[in-house]
């Protein structure tokens, strides 16, 4: 089974004992591309083992070493930014050139997070005891921040990379090790990026990285007592995990179906190009992707053609073409957005454009006049299918937002500033971009999902922070 990847452990590649693989398969051929080691529970118990004492060794490590090493990983990412570009093409159907940005965009994560790190890290706080009441200036209390010990790192399949070392770099600069559990479709450009790392010289132990099923080693890593602090991105799982995970921090981002709210005094042809940007950029496979149009009824047609028009334009075809719209990443996805379509439209739905399918590859479609009895209004398809519901005030639209189970991000279109703070401070999500589609970046921006999206907030600045705890030195003068 030479063309077995192999899991990283220990400060080297390694078969798995189970003799077993899991098939990677291309969306767009629809045909195993890569095979990945099946790692068994003995195996990921060996690795927690592994991990714990690397960890103590690197917490005593200079925090200027750390970000030094950090610097050299990602410089040695961004220069093989096209190998493992090519994987995401392979593995997860992204278009060529946003496989390109997610490579370079977490080189400069990562040397950001070290940057950030000997500053957040490198300061703590000093208090004294006279400031309460009944204290005498007696006791000084030390500050600093501390390591949590085995960061569990599990990012999703559409950001294989950028999502993984958004949790290893703040994980490590702080003093943490990393057992990385990447998903499987991306688990090779995830091994090829940890790849990286061994490159730039970590300590062995340091960072892991395991495959496999997620019906093997899923639960046993999540609840496994070596683990002392999960960084999952995903979906449903994610709520599952923190039922059963112990009493461990977690920083959790999981589904959303953010809304845009368009009123009637909005810049139509940004809304629109917001929108579709916002709606159909990687197939609608982003959490922050636009899920649902909210527009006023009475510039509704208006936006809808502008939409309509931009649709038109997209390409729609392989990602080695870096074609707009590519394959979604599995057989039962593309099966999963065919159903809410199909509902949209026994129920009554105006399709813009003729639905069509090939495969894993479905063609952008705008559904308009959606009701909220159709299932599209509040699942999230994740894929290039976007509902537009009319509103008939602001309020509406802000209703229907907060009803949803989700809570990531929003946005509202507006050229009345006071209206747009109302709107954002009235919308229940973690974060409401003004006059743009929701998204993530900068990275160094707090990122954060209310009700079902999440728990925690990510960005550079606040990830670092979760992945540390306060300790206090207090001395007690006589
Ligand atoms: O899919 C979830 C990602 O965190 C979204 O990131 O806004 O940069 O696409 P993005």
């Amino acid at each position: 089974d030479g063309d077995v990847y192999k899991y990283y452990a220990d400060g080297r590649w390694q078969k798995s004992a189970s003799g077993k693989f899991v098939p990677i398969i291309n969306p767009t051929t629809r045909k195993t591309h890569f095979k990945v080691q099946a790692c068994t529970q003995e195996e990921v118990n060996k690795v927690i083992e592994t991990s714990k004492v690397a960890q103590k060794l690197w917490a005593k490590t200079p925090l200027w070493k750390r970000a030094e090493l950090l610097h050299k990983a990602a410089a040695i990412l961004k220069q093989h930014r096209d190998p493992i570009a090519d994987c995401l093409v392979k593995e997860i159907a992204k278009p060529a050139k946003d496989a390109v940005t997610e490579v370079v965009r977490s080189g400069d994560l990562v040397s950001y997070c070290a940057e950030e790190g000997v500053r957040v890290l490198g300061e703590g706080k000093f208090l004294v005891s006279d400031s309460f009441p009944g204290n005498e200036r007696t006791k000084y209390c030390l500050t600093s921040k501390i390591p949590l010990g085995v960061v569990l790192a599990i990012p999703p399949f559409n950001y294989p990379v950028n999502l993984a070392v958004s949790k290893i770099a703040p994980a490590l600069i702080a003093g943490n090790s990393i057992v990385l559990k990447p998903p499987t479709q991306g688990a090779v450009a995830a091994l090829h990026m940890v790849h990286c790392f061994h490159l730039a010289g970590f300590p062995k132990g340091l960072i892991s990285c395991v495959t496999g099923k997620g019906s093997e080693i899923g639960d046993f890593l999540t609840m496994h007592p070596g683990v002392n602090c999960i960084s999952f991105t995903g979906g449903d799982t994610g709520i599952a995990i923190s039922k059963k995970a112990g009493m461990i921090p977690l920083q959790m981002e999981l589904g959303g179906k953010d809304a845009c709210i368009i009123l009637e005094d909005a810049d139509l042809d940004l809304a629109a190009a917001n929108i579709v940007k916002g709606g159909f950029s990687y197939s609608g496979q982003r959490c922050t992707a636009v899920k649902v149009v909210l527009v006023m009824a009475s510039v509704a047609d208006t936006l809808v053609e502008k939409v309509n028009s931009k649709v038109a334009k997209l390409t729609v075809g392989r990602p080695e073409d870096d074609c707009d719209i590519t394959p979604v990443v599995t057989e039962s996805s593309a099966n999963f957005i065919e159903g809410l379509v199909m509902d949209a439209k026994q129920k009554g739905a105006t399709f813009c454009q003729e639905y069509k399918r090939e495969g894993n590859l479905i063609w952008p479609l705008l559904l308009d006049n959606v009701r909220p009895n159709m299932r599209i209004a509040w699942e999230e398809p994740f894929g290039p299918v976007l509902p537009v519901i009319r509103i008939n005030s602001a309020d509406e639209g802000i209703h229907h937002c907060n009803a949803s189970d989700f809570g990531l991000q929003g946005c509202v279109f507006t050229r009345d500033i006071n209206k747009a703070i109302l709107i954002s401070d009235a919308m229940e999500t973690g974060t409401v971009q003004i006059n743009s589609a929701p998204a993530r970046g900068p990275d160094h921006f707090p990122f954060q999902g209310l009700k079902d999206s999440g728990i925690g907030s990510q960005g550079i600045t606040n990830s670092i922070n979760m992945m540390t705890k306060i300790k206090s030195t207090v001395i007690n003068l006589p």
